[in-house]
């Protein structure tokens, strides 16, 4: 009998044709199973797969008890308990760095969108309204302060690209090696203070979730702008929806959200943001070389080779 896995969520077909041809795979099915689906396979289950915004519930995890391996389809581990995978003896795996220019260039294009307001401009062309007026006008990109939560590897490509429009500061747990061209703010609300955009780009943490709430929104202030492409959590969502109401900041750029797919008709409502739908990695390339990484990590750790890009 082949390596029983099973699978969370839908994958690009590259990666479950991937999953097909290498094990005996079971796609969990969409409403809870009963306990006789599950009670028949999983005894036998090796191995589980799951998208980055999905993760693993320890519930799941604690129904699993042959579970070796949880291989994330993502570089986000927030939705899997490592400690909890630790102490079971189980791999997690994730695909670092294969998305960290596509995230980053996602970044860049929602600030030149929601300062330049280019959804706006385009469905103004769309729906004819050219033709009764120019559109009313943006604000400049080049030349704003620009701070960054999070300078891990998909924070510091994004200060990458933004140092070509403006000056950087970032926030993170401490100043990071050779990252001096940026400046360290250690207070997250004094990041806010001194930034006309601020974007969110931190792993979730105990420490970091939820931190932007009033405080940070109120010290970002009528003139500033958020950009979001990291995780939803890291906002109090119904705080930035009444502060975007009330114009206590300029505007914000989404493309994450507490409560995926779920976007609150408030938010969706409001004439002041841009909104995408979890598309920070989405590109045929990358979707791709995350499909070789999670296969590769499997392979790797069910042939008792080294394992790439282990996070247990
Ligand atoms: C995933 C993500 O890549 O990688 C992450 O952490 O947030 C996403 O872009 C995507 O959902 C595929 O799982």
């Amino acid at each position: 009998m082949r390596t029983q896995v099973l699978q969370l969520g839908s994958f690009l077909p590259a990666l479950e044709q991937g999953l097909e041809q290498r094990f005996d795979l079971h796609r969990w099915p969409d409403e809870v199973p009963e306990q006789a689906w599950l009670a028949q396979r999983a005894p036998a289950i090796r191995g589980l797969v799951t998208g980055a915004s999905l993760g693993v519930p320890n519930a799941t995890l604690a129904r699993l008890p042959a579970l070796e391996i949880v291989a994330i389809n993502g570089v986000g581990f927030d939705r899997v308990d490592l400690p909890y995978a630790r102490e079971r003896g189980i791999r997690v795996t994730n695909t670092p760095d294969v998305l960290t220019d596509d995230v980053a260039d996602l970044a860049l294009g929602l600030v030149i969108g929601l300062l330049r307001d280019l959804p706006a401009a385009d469905r103004y062309v769309r729906d004819g309204k050219w033709l009764t007026g120019p559109l009313p006008l943006g604000r400049k990109v080049s030349g704003r302060r620009f701070g960054i939560i999070g300078l891990g590897r998909i924070g510091r490509a994004i200060a990458v690209r933004l140092a070509a429009l403006g000056p950087i500061a970032y926030s993170a747990s401490a100043p990071k090696a050779n990252q001096n061209q940026y400046r360290f703010v250690a207070d997250p609300v004094q990041l806010a203070r001194e930034s006309d955009v601020l974007v969110l780009a931190a792993a979730v943490t105990a420490t970091s979730r939820r931190m932007v709430g009033r405080e940070v929104l109120d010290a970002l202030g009528p003139d500033g702008y958020l950009v979001n492409i990291a995780r939803g959590t890291l906002i109090d969502q119904a705080a930035l929806v009444t502060a975007l109401q009330e114009r206590r900041i300029a505007g914000a750029a989404l493309d994450v959200y507490d409560d995926e797919p779920n976007v609150p008709d408030a938010l969706r409502a409001l004439p002041n943001v841009v909104l995408t739908p979890h598309i920070g990695s989405a590109t045929h390339e990358t979707r791709a070389g995350m499909a070789r990484m999670v296969l590769s990590s499997l392979d790797a750790f069910f042939a008792g080779a080294s394992v790439p890009n282990a996070l247990t």
